[in-house]
């Protein structure tokens, strides 16, 4: 802990410069805020041919049209060395049941050696481009290197364009992916969860929004319901 880093309990709500924490302390407040983060379990290939699995969670989506995604590696590890040398990587979305094999892949390895193999997973072939997928993932984004993004000492930002989806039908209902059945894996800081209750909301017009009464506006206007109750 730095000496004006975060206190043990906090009896008042904290103000926090992020220029006065030491970058330890605030990668665990960073990474313990913006919550829950989707794991991009990315993979890619090297110069040399070898396929290489690494998780990244600070990833997103960026927009539909095209449709982008990003994630940022710290530091020049292999996804980083690799997706710039063959342009093309995959996001593989992590399936609960394949957790424990996720981690393993987060583990700093030679160069010359796959996590596919040290975790036991199955490398399947993509369509459209060199990277292999997950087998079991239920969901693969196959993506070009769109462009990279240096920020801060260390860290690159990769932005990739999804040029082809797997979906496993498996997750596939009325018409579009449901996120339950999906289930993927999300980052808590250190920690990990998956997808807890879901609900559905309304949302108002504006002339509603201005019709509606004083006091309960809220309520009359927007109406919450659970999904699962709707589902079934
Ligand atoms: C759940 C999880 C999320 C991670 N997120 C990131 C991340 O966003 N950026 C990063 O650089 N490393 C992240 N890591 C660490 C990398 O996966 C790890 O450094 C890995 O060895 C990199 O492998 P590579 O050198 O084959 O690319 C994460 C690890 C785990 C377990």
């Amino acid at each position: 802990m730095s000496p004006s880093g975060p206190p043990l309990e906090a009896r008042e709500p904290l103000e926090i410069d992020p220029g006065l924490w030491s970058p330890d302390d605030l990668y665990h407040l960073h990474s313990s805020l913006i919550v829950p983060r989707p794991i991009a379990w990315v993979s890619t290939v090297s110069s040399a041919g070898l396929h290489n699995l690494a998780p990244h969670s600070y990833f997103n989506a960026i927009c539909d049209d095209p449709p982008l995604v990003m994630f940022c590696v710290e530091g020049e590890k292999h996804t980083y060395i690799n997706c710039l040398a063959g342009g093309e990587f995959v996001v593989n979305l992590v399936p609960l049941h394949l957790a424990k094999e996720m981690e393993l892949t987060a583990v700093n390895m030679p160069e010359t050696e796959s996590e596919f193999r040290w975790a036991g997973l199955e490398p399947v072939p993509s369509r459209v481009v060199a990277p292999v997928r997950v087998k079991g993932a239920k969901a693969c984004l196959e993506c070009s290197l769109e462009r990279t993004f240096d920020v801060g000492k260390r860290n690159h930002v990769i932005f990739g364009r999804v040029v082809h989806y797997f979906i496993d039908c498996s997750v596939w209902r009325k018409g579009r992916v449901d996120p339950e059945l999906l289930g993927p894996l999300a980052r808590l800081g250190g920690r990990y969860c998956e997808i807890g209750d879901i609900f559905k909301q309304s949302r108002p017009s504006w002339r509603e929004v201005q019709t509606a009464a004083n006091g309960d506006t809220l309520d009359l206007v927007v109406q919450s319901r659970s999904f699962r109750e709707e589902a079934s």
